[in-house]
């Protein structure tokens, strides 16, 4: 029988259904999603898992106990869902006033959780639990709904319950990654195609360089309505429709930083496709260079990175082909969070080595008096989210 400790300690039962949702890494497509355009993520080999028995109590509630931060959210069911605490129950809560709008009629559940995804590493530990939240209701519920509709019930989560207006790329990559795979999703059509990524010479090492980012901090909704009042000017529903040219040709109906964000979006959805046609081919050098200007886009139009990526990317560069980097960039949202770089496996060892050390002495000073340690770590494109073990796959069919 499959145990999960957490949840036997606390409940001294073992649970009768086990569900997990990966993190991301999104290798080259950012801040495109919400322009209706191109991105392609990998789930990683990092999981949010929750283990779940009906409750013995008799009130309508989810009580659920998160080992990371250590304490437990009761979410009460009697009622239409609202926000509540501790925070990180909201993307929980979401979820299952999700479930509620759709008359899925739910148990009360005794849950733990545990995550292995970084908070704050920008590798979608947010979305790995509101998947991880809709799978486990699914397979409590018996609910069935298409991959498209669970992604986007959890994006919308995310939107009315963490106040984050994020796209749609997490949520989908998390439902619908697969082992041995990148994500070449179409954010406008919602149509994904699966790259093969497995090429065993190369590697996708991630460098959580420590630094937290907040997405609800107002940067990226801002950079959103920036994306919306671009198109405006443009004339198109969104900037997928843009073209360089017709920017160009703009140039003097917008303030600059408008003109560089825009400009920032129209390249990246065209390096987007260009890198999945190179990595359809093995070209790892020109997958590598992409990846480079694709961080040079986000540093310097789209400001969306912060000292510590630079410096993780600025050692890549260094780095270089010869010491086996081929290119390397921020992921995700930005302001903190990781760096994605593709290398040589052989090299792995030595870049890690070489990352860490100048990392540390790059981040020294400013209340860091050691400088800062780097998180490293390579991952295979992992599968989206899976029922591990369901007793009673439909329990209220
Ligand atoms: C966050 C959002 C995504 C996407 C990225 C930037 O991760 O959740 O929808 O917009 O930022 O590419």
């Amino acid at each position: 029988m499959l145990k999960i400790p957490e949840f036997e300690n606390l409940y001294g039962r073992p649970p009768r259904w086990m569900v997990a949702a990966p993190g991301r890494v999104n290798v080259i497509g950012e801040h495109t999603d919400y322009n209706d355009g191109f991105v392609l993520p990998m789930a990683i080999e990092r999981y949010a898992v929750m283990a779940a028995d009906l409750s013995q109590s008799s009130a309508p509630r989810i009580f659920i106990h998160d080992s990371r931060a250590g304490d437990t959210a009761q979410i009460d069911l009697s009622k239409p869902v609202v926000k509540g605490n501790p925070r990180w129950s909201n993307y929980v809560r979401g979820v299952v006033a999700g479930f509620q709008n759709r008359g899925a009629t739910i148990p009360s559940l005794d849950v733990s959780l545990v995550s292995t995804v970084p908070l704050g590493g920008g590798l979608s530990s947010s979305a790995a639990l509101e998947v991880c939240a809709a799978t486990l209701l699914e397979a409590v519920t018996g609910t069935k709904m298409s991959a498209v509709e669970k992604a986007l019930l959890c994006q919308k989560a995310e939107h009315e319950f963490a106040g984050v207006p994020c796209g749609i790329m997490d949520q989908f990559v998390s439902v619908m990654g697969q082992k041995n795979h990148l994500l070449l999703l179409d954010c406008r059509s919602r149509q994904t195609e699966l790259v093969p990524m497995n090429d065993p010479s190369v590697a996708l090492l991630i460098i959580n360089t420590n630094v937290k980012h907040e997405l609800s901090g107002g940067e990226y909704a801002q950079r959103r309505a920036q994306c919306e009042t671009a198109a405006k000017i443009l004339g198109v529903h969104s900037l997928r429709d843009a073209t360089a040219d017709a920017l160009e040709r703009a140039r003097s109906k917008m303030d600059l930083s408008l003109f560089y964000r825009a400009r920032h979006v129209i390249g990246e959805i065209e390096r987007t496709v260009q890198a999945a046609e190179a990595i359809r081919a093995s070209d790892w050098p020109t997958v590598g260079d992409l990846m480079c200007e694709s961080h040079a886009s986000l540093r310097y139009h789209y400001e969306v990175s912060c000292k510590e990526l630079d410096s993780v990317v600025d050692m890549c560069k260094y780095i270089g082909i010869n010491g086996g980097v081929y290119g390397c960039r921020m992921t995700g949202g930005g302001f903190g969070g990781s760096c994605v770089a593709l290398v040589k496996v052989d090299a792995v060892d030595a870049i890690t080595k070489q990352i860490a050390t100048y990392y540390k002495i790059a981040t020294t000073g400013n209340g860091a008096q050691n400088g800062i340690e780097a998180t490293i770590f390579s991952s295979r494109p992992a599968d989206g989210a899976r029922i591990i073990r369901s007793e009673t796959p439909v329990l209220l069919a």
